[in-house]
């Protein structure tokens, strides 16, 4: 008689980019640890930016992590897609997430993991996107609006910036009291759980 093995899932691999606080990378983190982001880990986390709190934050967790400084490649005359996309190759990468990653992608990063790369924008899509709409000027642009209501998105990369197709959204109430820093932080509790949502959704769909 013959038999089958079933044979697990593979977990999705990501690598998580940074440039700042990390806030996302730490929600995306905690929902796998506990079991809401299933068959998915962290096998990388990547900044730009040397003083990026959330990559020291992802070293004591013991994940691993590499800084590509845009300076020092082009000291050493190589491209950052080139030493980025050597790391993501080496970790064996399935999926980018890029979580508060300031830089623009080129042709070839966006080739090698077309409709394999997500964002996380502070804003309801295709409202408040786009160059130059990012942190605090997004907030600020809502509340000079005087918009009733803001959230996030998290999307797909594509070469438009913040153009590529919507996976998710939260809606967020304006208050009449609110600051950048208020709606900002209100903004981004909701980025945090949205996230973990949309990946534990998105990321067998690929
Ligand atoms: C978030 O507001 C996200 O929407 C935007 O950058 C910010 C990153 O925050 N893309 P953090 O570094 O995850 O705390």
């Amino acid at each position: 008689m013959m038999t089958t093995t079933p044979t697990a899932l593979a977990n999705k691999r990501l690598a998580v980019l940074i440039s700042g606080g990390g806030s996302n990378l730490k929600a995306i983190h905690h929902a796998i640890e506990n079991g809401l982001l299933t068959d998915a880990e962290i096998v990388l986390v990547v900044s730009d930016k040397p003083t990026a709190k959330g990559l020291e934050w992802a070293f004591t967790q013991g994940l691993k992590t590499a800084l590509i400084s845009p300076a020092l490649c082009k000291e050493a005359e190589v491209s950052f897609e080139a030493v980025l996309l050597d790391a993501l190759l080496e970790h064996q990468v399935d999926v980018i997430v890029l979580a508060g990653f300031l830089r623009i992608f080129k042709a070839e990063v966006l080739t090698a993991f077309a409709g394999k790369i997500v964002n996380i924008h502070p804003s309801l899509l295709p409202a408040y996107g786009g160059k130059g709409m990012y942190g605090a000027f997004v907030h600020e642009a809502v509340l000079a609006n005087q918009e009733a209501h803001t959230g996030c998105t998290v999307h797909l990369v594509t070469a438009d910036v913040d153009e590529g197709e919507v996976l998710g959204q939260a809606k967020v109430p304006v208050l009449p009291n609110d600051t950048v820093e208020t709606l900002a932080q209100r903004v981004l509790e909701q980025e945090h759980r949205l996230y973990a949502e949309v990946l534990q959704r998105w990321l067998p769909t690929i």
